[in-house]
């Protein structure tokens, strides 16, 4: 299993550009199921969750290719032969956005045979909603042996109350809805950029929807979606990662390729804990100039402070001074990270949904466990700033959702790299630029 080996202390400097979005792709990846004509996505990430949605699009008999570097970070999709509308638990355990595809089978095949996610490290995350939503546009379900049996002769429209914000929720309704018979109108509906997105493509393969990015959607089925080429929006979660990892290393780094109003909440929380930033149209700019000071944070939906971003925000506050609470009210258990960072020297405790991180404290390089995508990233940043080498383990957990961070990271700067690279015994770290 891979490695990170980090030597902390070096300021980012320079530019680093932004792939495309995960949190978007999955679900554009699986909306080609939607209809018999070619879908291209454009500006996809090179991230292995990816590779799994790809895998589970071809296991059900579709075509899927998957290109990058010359063929610039686009996969081209076709679901004609679709023949098994089956998500194995195989897959599914391995990334519950799998069960993305349950809503587009139904809606397309009248049947779908989806493995139940069961438990993640973040939190219970069941997909109860999901099922009820779909039973309202008169879906027959049925669950044994760990799987969602779904079968409806062709979905009718429907009035869906979301009991709870749900973005995964929202996109497999919405694209199901497209090809129910008539209207459907969901209300309590997730607004993140990522739900918007996908409206975009749905609207270029003839989908009727309105109120996208909104509480409110109204989806006009239609018999049939068509052929469409979309350009997926760039990944507002590893903006964020970036811009912490300047504030925090004293650099002077330029996130570039970014959508700045897709973290507003986030630049907000930065400006208010004193990070010198400049916003371009599609950069923001941070001048690490230390000084930073504590600040709290609540986890909400969009457009509030994402969840997806507390881990990091976390190691950003153990440098602050000062006194942060983090409270998580997203998912039950998100603060596996904490005792990681308090292996490194950081001063956290946790109070059921609340960690109180007291700063600054200085952090020292140590062996740290990755225990899940955005933990991971946030021991990536605790590393860039701790004294001496940190060694990351289990970042198989990264690579679902960041793009070579590592070659990332070490293009401005910091020092940094990945074993499983068969370094000789004393680890090489190119002394930086
Ligand atoms: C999406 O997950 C993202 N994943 C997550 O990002 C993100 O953390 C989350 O939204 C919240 O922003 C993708 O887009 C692929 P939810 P999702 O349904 O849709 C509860 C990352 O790091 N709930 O909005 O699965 C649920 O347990 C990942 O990239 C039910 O109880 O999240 C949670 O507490 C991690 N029943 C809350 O609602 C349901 O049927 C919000 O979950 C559905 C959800």
């Amino acid at each position: 299993m891979d490695k990170f080996v980090i030597r902390g202390g070096n300021p980012l400097v320079g530019t680093v550009r932004i792939s495309g979005a995960k949190n978007t792709a999955l679900p554009c990846m699986a909306a080609a199921l939607l209809t018999e004509e070619t879908v291209v996505l454009e500006n996809i990430p090179d991230v292995r969750d990816l590779q799994t949605m790809r895998r589970l699009l071809v296991e059900m008999g579709g075509e899927v290719e998957l290109g990058y570097g010359r063929a610039h970070h686009r996969t081209t999709i076709c679901t004609r032969s679709l023949n098994r509308p089956e998500a194995p638990y195989e897959l599914v355990k391995t990334m519950r956005a799998s069960t993305l595809v349950l809503g587009p089978l139904v809606a397309r095949m009248g049947r779908a045979r989806v493995s139940l996610p069961g438990g993640c490290a973040i939190g219970a995350r069941p997909i109860d909603l999901h099922i009820k939503a779909l039973e309202r546009l008169g879906a027959n379900i049925a669950q044994e042996h760990g799987y969602v049996e779904a079968r409806a002769e062709r979905l009718r429209g429907g009035h869906i109350v979301w009991d709870r914000i749900s973005v995964t929720g929202t996109e497999e309704l919405m694209m199901a809805a497209t090809l129910a018979e008539g209207e459907t109108v969901m209300e309590n509906c997730a607004r993140e950029p990522e739900v918007g997105d996908l409206a975009s493509l749905l609207h270029r393969m003839g989908a009727r929807i309105e109120g996208a990015g909104t509480g409110t959607i109204r989806i006009q089925g239609v018999p049939r979606l068509h052929a469409a080429r979309h350009r997926i929006i760039p990944d507002r979660i590893e903006a964020g990662t970036f811009v912490i990892a300047g504030a925090m290393t004293g650099g002077d780094l330029i996130v570039a390729n970014c959508e700045p109003a897709h973290i507003g909440a986030l630049l907000q929380k930065l400006a208010e804990v004193g990070a010198s930033l400049q916003v371009g149209q599609d950069t923001v700019r941070v001048i690490g100039n230390g000084g930073l000071k504590a600040a709290d944070v609540n986890t909400e939906e969009y457009p509030g402070f994402p969840t997806d971003m507390q881990a990091q925000y976390m190691a950003l506050a153990t440098q602050a001074e000062g006194t942060s609470i983090i409270t998580e009210n997203i998912f039950e258990n998100r603060f596996m990270h904490a005792q990681e960072m308090v292996r490194m020297g950081a001063n956290i405790k946790i109070e059921g949904r609340r960690a109180i991180v007291r700063g600054k404290a200085p952090l020292s390089g140590a062996a740290v466990l990755a225990s899940d995508l955005r933990a991971s990233a946030s021991l990536v940043l605790a590393a860039l700033v701790a004294e001496g080498e940190t060694i990351i383990d289990r970042v198989y957990h990264i690579d679902r959702g960041y793009e070579r961070i590592e070659e990332k990271l070490r293009g401005v700067g910091a020092q940094m790299k990945r074993i499983g690279e068969m370094l000789p015994k004393k680890v090489a770290l190119a002394p930086t630029s």
